[in-house]
């Protein structure tokens, strides 16, 4: 039984914390930057090539400090520097948490029960160096003997996201022949659609999962092996799969053979796998020399996170505000706001990362959570989300807290675009933070000759509450070094929120329990099984699906 987890609650700063809300409660950012002109440079700050302004949440001085002072009571650094470690941080599936090996230089050590696993990280590294290089050479052929054109990822979740989201992302540097496709969905469809779009021989499938188990990823590696096999035989396979999976005996058992396979390690969850072989598409893609400053960038952050004070340190501070918008000033969700097209998917990729860890509801000792947990996060590239939800965030009823990030520098050369693009950023930034209030409506209306009852009418349908919490996350350009930087910010922050909580944010039962009705269910659509006692809506669904199907 794990030691009982510390009362959050009943915490020193969580209740002085509670007392400070008392009075936060009634503030106005906008006031609180008229009364404050160094406000910006104090509640800002920079590490690993980011910069980040969280200048704009209701917050004083007293709250960071209070809020720090929660982070030291709950322990953050020692956990921090446990998981660095390698201790079984992971309690309920008894694992090590290192993720973050995977970005060490070759020259660093790290024991795991008396094993240096750096030597083992690198000579996976190198592998995947060499077979990209292969690929993108055009000296890796398939059985026709015509050079990789199209690459297509089978994978799901931390298999899928991952790499999807960093191909996406980095697209400036991809190789120019290389087409990147990424499956995922059970659904037919996704891998249908796909199939008459390319050519056989020069296709090569990777197949990620780290179970090797994943019954979508299984389904469409099997269809795509078949459909492979309809134009050649099985002796041409070794050319057009790779594997890359924990499960050596299920990938061989599947017919890739090892020297097909790249190995990644039960320490790596799937969620945070994209640093590991789970990255080969991203390789063949942008390069080995490119990924690695992907990872160098992931590193940076993570020293940063090591080694910065709590005060000016990016993720705890993020994790921090987070904490203080979920607990105190009562949002619910998180609207991931790119401002940069090549990140379309990252508010995807955030999704998995934050409510497949912290989606919890019991503590890491077995007992109940005493407050929220993670919120709902979701969101679109911010110019596109300007003209579909933002009215709700602006007017609406809930408090949802913003994040918007932005690249200073494009990867493009039309004029005036980057200009009007960051125009509009930090325009909502400011509109979410001031608002607007009857008096700068009225004299906006009257402005305009309205008549003055009309103008009263307007008031207020115009008017805007403000005092809408965001954080603004800038760098220089989106580079791999930066893109690291980034996922490695929020993956940090999300262990500090973890820790804060108290909850396991490397586990996730919840997606068993659907999972093993569905395979029930599956035997009983296909009439191989008796149907069992479900209730009757479910009852009644699968008879409809047996009569049409
Ligand atoms: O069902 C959730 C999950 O276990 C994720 O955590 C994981 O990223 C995904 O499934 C895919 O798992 P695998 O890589 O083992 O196929």
């Amino acid at each position: 039984m794990p030691m009982r987890t510390p009362s959050l609650i009943a915490s020193p700063a969580f209740q002085a914390l509670q007392q400070h809300h008392a009075e936060a409660k009634n503030w106005q950012v906008r006031d609180l930057f008229a009364q404050d002109p160094a406000r910006f440079t104090k509640l800002s700050t920079e590490g690993a090539g980011l910069f980040f302004d969280y200048s704009k949440n209701i917050v004083n001085d007293q709250t960071m400090d209070l809020l720090h002072a929660l982070a030291r009571e709950t322990r953050v650094e020692a956990q921090r520097d446990a998981m660095f470690a390698g201790e079984q941080i992971n309690r309920t599936e008894h694992r090590a948490v290192l993720h973050t090996a995977l970005r060490r230089p070759r020259s660093d050590k790290l024991a795991l029960d008396g094993h240096d696993i750096i030597p083992d990280i690198h000579a996976v590294l190198d592998r995947m160096a060499a077979f990209s290089e292969r690929v993108r050479s055009g000296t890796w052929r398939g059985y026709d003997g015509r050079e990789i054109t199209d690459i297509v990822n089978i994978g799901i979740g931390g298999s899928y996201l991952g790499p999807k989201m960093t191909c996406q992302a980095l697209r400036s540097f991809g190789h120019p022949r290389l087409v990147m496709h990424f499956v995922s969905n059970v659904d037919g469809h996704d891998l249908d659609a796909l199939l008459p779009r390319i050519d056989p021989a020069t296709t090569l499938f990777i197949i990620a999962s780290k179970t090797f188990g994943t019954s979508e990823t299984m389904t469409n590696a099997r269809s795509a092996r078949a459909w492979l096999l309809r134009s050649t035989n099985a002796s041409q396979l070794p050319k057009h799969f790779v594997a890359v999976s924990t499960q050596l005996d299920l990938v061989t058992e599947f017919g890739i053979a090892a020297e097909n396979m790249f190995p990644f390690w039960d320490w790596v969850g799937g969620r945070y796998s994209v640093w590991s072989a789970i990255g080969l598409a991203l390789v063949m893609y942008i390069g080995m020399d490119r990924f690695r400053e992907f990872l160098a960038g992931a590193h940076a952050m993570d020293q940063h996170f090591q080694h910065t004070p709590l005060e000016k340190n990016l993720p705890v501070i993020l994790a921090l505000i987070g904490i203080w918008n979920r607990n105190f000033i009562g949002s619910t969700s998180i609207s991931i706001a790119p401002y940069h097209q090549d990140l379309r998917l990252f508010p995807g990729y955030l999704q998995q990362l934050e409510m497949e860890s912290n989606g919890k509801r019991i503590k890491v000792d077995g007992s109940k959570v005493e407050v929220a947990t993670c919120p709902v996060i979701w969101g679109d590239v911010g110019t596109n989300g300007q003209h579909a939800y933002f009215q709700l965030l602006h007017q609406g009823t809930d408090v949802a807290v913003v994040d918007f990030i932005a690249a200073l520098q494009p990867s493009h050369t039309l004029e005036s675009h980057q200009l009007l693009l960051l125009a509009n950023c930090f325009a909502q930034s400011e509109a979410f933070m001031r608002g607007r209030n009857a008096d700068e409506v009225r004299a906006d209306l009257q402005g305009q000759g309205l008549p003055p009852e009309e103008v009263e009418k307007l008031i207020p349908h115009r008017s805007f509450p403000g005092n809408r919490p965001s954080n603004t996350i800038l760098m220089d350009a989106l580079t791999p070094g930066t893109l690291g930087a980034l996922i490695a910010l929020y993956e940090h922050k999300v262990f500090v929120q973890g820790v804060i909580w108290g909850i396991n944010s490397f586990d996730q039962w919840g997606v068993e329990l659907g999972k093993l009705l569905a395979k029930n269910i599956a035997q009983e659509l296909a009439e191989q099984a008796r149907p069992a006692q479900h209730d009757s809506s479910t009852n009644g669904l699968i008879a409809r699906a047996r009569e049409k199907m």
